[in-house]
């Protein structure tokens, strides 16, 4: 959703601030803006629509100051147009202010400034935040923000710069990821790392309700209360080639074709072959509790909960422990209860997705202990959980997750094997598990160098307007990832199902124009899918199959085969999902979508 980059520094900010938006696109938004100082005023530029229209609207003038603030916007309160746009200004053009999050108090405050005659000009929350710094300002800017702090209620991660402060940016957080950057020529403070990584991989994390005075020579954090914070710099791994395209046409395809890589990331030096067993350094801090659970909740949205759907039966089929997977946004709403010594789980790839962190802190409230898979360092959910794992994926840029949910796959077996060899598996049973990991890679390779055919595929098909997905047990997820893929970036409508609901219903769907990709492997559901797959032929429907090499069964039954290598049962969903990614990344080209940045869709959804 919105993102934010702010530079300090000696280099011009204007074409440092338009390089940093354009890295945030990725996260989703529909107008953008910036505000540069230059010399004694604030020049301010906002425009409706893409990083494009913003750079039309500054092309030809002189705007030349090295400290500034720019932002993306996702609409919330508010249509998006270029008032509603940040940054947002006082009434007084004084205080220049982007804002992520949302403002809950804001209409009682704007109330009580309208009736003291302050004027506005948006319809947005963020503009009494900028009032009330205004209001606030007594010549010491940080102040006037703390003040404001205390008055507002809800989330924000903000940067503002006032018209008599000439030297200084200041940034705050509650709830909305904030993060400073170190760089050789200036500071910065961005929504996420990628904004910066072409300039510096040297970051420190603003935490919950603390700000920093950001200057061309250094920066301070300080507590809400005023209390001074000394923080070290991290170094991320990220780096700058990891936001660029590297001759892919998007990122969707490029992260799809990275899958080799990321899966054998999640298992780099986590894997101990000869003991049959795992390891997961994350996970020791509370090895003495986790190694005994018996109760496991997972919490995810999006595509992080289809993982966690394939999770619950991978740790069914390898530990004693029982599952739950839930819905984040739907967590608060169950009567969920916990057992001593349950684990919450969260997956998540951004790790600041609001659900997600609701579910969590609401979950320890109810005494449960808590674990991430998380992809981004450092972020919230890393950070609020008592231990976890990283999937050192790099970033994803598409807004379709595709490499994060291999990875998070990946991770799930390694732990769920690490507990099942403490519960239940035996040597023979783990060392064959580690095999079958290890194959992986290059498994996803061979499905990966299907993509000629599988774009075929898409060229006869891409112009149905309904498909439907279907699956069992392991493969059950993979259908609603399936048919989750295809909607998000191609836009057709699409079900996931459990291919034995069937019957209950999408059976009377099924006609010659209406394409079912039947996941269909060599496990113990095999039959059952035959059946299925019987079921639809007789009704004339047609079958795209993801089969395993050499099925000719299937071949026989189907109009279109994909092939997959054999694997372990559970293992199936990591390259099923593959041909499904695929698939839906053509048809969408085929259709011309705005595949990395589909409609109304956020990468990260920071708003609940
Ligand atoms: C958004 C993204 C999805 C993602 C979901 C959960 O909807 O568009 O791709 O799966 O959020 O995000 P998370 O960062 O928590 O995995």
């Amino acid at each position: 959703m919105c993102g934010i980059v702010s530079y300090i520094g000696s280099r011009e900010a204007r074409s440092i601030l338009l390089e940093g938006l354009k890295q945030l696109e990725y996260r989703g938004y529909d107008s953008a803006g910036l505000a540069i100082r230059q010399g004694n005023h604030i020049e301010l530029y906002r425009a409706v629509g893409k990083i494009v229209e913003l750079e039309k609207k500054i092309a030809g003038k002189e705007v030349k100051g090295t400290i500034g603030i720019a932002h993306t916007r996702w609409a919330t309160h508010g249509e998006p147009t270029e008032e509603n746009a940040h940054p947002h200004r006082d009434q007084n053009d004084d205080v220049f202010l982007i804002h992520n999050g949302i403002i809950e108090n804001y209409l009682s405050l704007k109330k009580w400034m309208e009736k003291d005659g302050i004027v506005f000009r948006s319809q947005t929350d963020t503009e009494v935040l900028a009032q009330l710094i205004a209001i606030n300002f007594e010549g010491d800017l940080s102040e006037a923000v703390r003040k404001a702090m205390s008055q507002v209620e809800g989330t924000f991660g903000l940067a503002v710069i006032h018209k008599n402060v000439p030297d200084e940016i200041v940034i705050a957080r509650r709830g909305s990821p904030l993060i400073i950057g170190v760089s050789d020529h200036g500071y910065f403070a961005a929504s996420d790392v990628s904004a910066m990584v072409r300039h510096t991989n040297k970051v420190v994390h603003l935490k919950d309700n603390e700000l920093a005075t950001l200057t061309a020579g250094g920066f301070s954090i300080s507590t809400a209360q005023a209390i001074p914070i000394e923080r070290d710099a991290e170094t991320v791994e990220w780096r700058a080639e990891d936001a660029e395209l590297n001759g892919f046409p998007h990122f969707m395809l490029k992260e799809i074709f990275e899958q080799p890589e990321t899966i054998q990331n999640a298992m780099r030096g986590r894997l101990e072959p000869g003991e049959g067993v795992p390891k997961l350094g994350g996970i020791m801090p509370v090895w003495e509790n986790i190694k005994e659970c018996r109760h496991l909740v997972i919490v995810a949205c999006g595509t992080s909960y289809y993982a966690g759907c394939v999770g619950r039966y991978v740790f069914e089929k390898l530990t004693e422990i029982d599952m739950e997977v839930e819905l984040a946004s739907e967590f608060r709403y169950r009567k969920l209860n916990f057992p001593p010594n349950t684990f919450i789980l969260a997956l998540s790839q951004s790790g600041e997705t609001a659900d997600t962190l609701a579910a969590i802190r609401e979950a320890k409230r109810k005494g449960a202990s808590l674990l991430g898979i998380v992809n981004v360092v450092g972020s919230s959910i890393s950070r609020e959980t008592e231990a976890g794992v990283y999937n050192h994926a790099g970033p994803e840029i598409g807004v379709a997750s595709t490499k994060i949910f291999t990875s998070q796959l990946t991770i799930l077996t390694l732990l769920a094997l690490l507990l099942g060899r403490h519960q239940k598996l035996s040597l023979t049973e783990g060392v064959e598990a580690i095999r079958a990991l290890q194959l992986l890679p290059d498994q996803v390779r061979a499905v990966l160098s299907q993509d000629n055919h599988i774009r075929a595929i898409a060229e006869k098909y891409h112009k149905r307007s309904n498909w439907l997905f279907l699956g069992r047990k392991f493969n059950y997820p993979i259908a609603m990832e399936g048919a989750l893929k295809l909607k998000e970036v191609s836009y057709i409508h699409a079900e996931g199902y459990a291919a034995g609901e069937m019957k209950h219903g999408p059976i009377a769907l099924i006609n010659p124009d209406m394409p079912t990709v039947a996941i269909a492997p060599m496990d113990d559901m095999y039959d059952k899918m035959i059946s299925n797959i019987n079921e639809i032929k007789s009704r004339k429907g047609p079958i795209i199959a993801i089969a395993t090499q050499g099925d000719e069964k299937v071949k026989e039954l189907s109009d279109e085969i994909i092939e997959i290598p054999p694997t372990l049962d559970y293992l199936y969903p990591i390259l099923a999902v593959i041909p499904c990614q695929l698939l839906a990344y053509h048809c969408a080209n085929l259709l011309k979508r705005d595949i990395d940045k589909p409609r109304n869709l956020a990468k990260s959804v920071t708003v609940e």
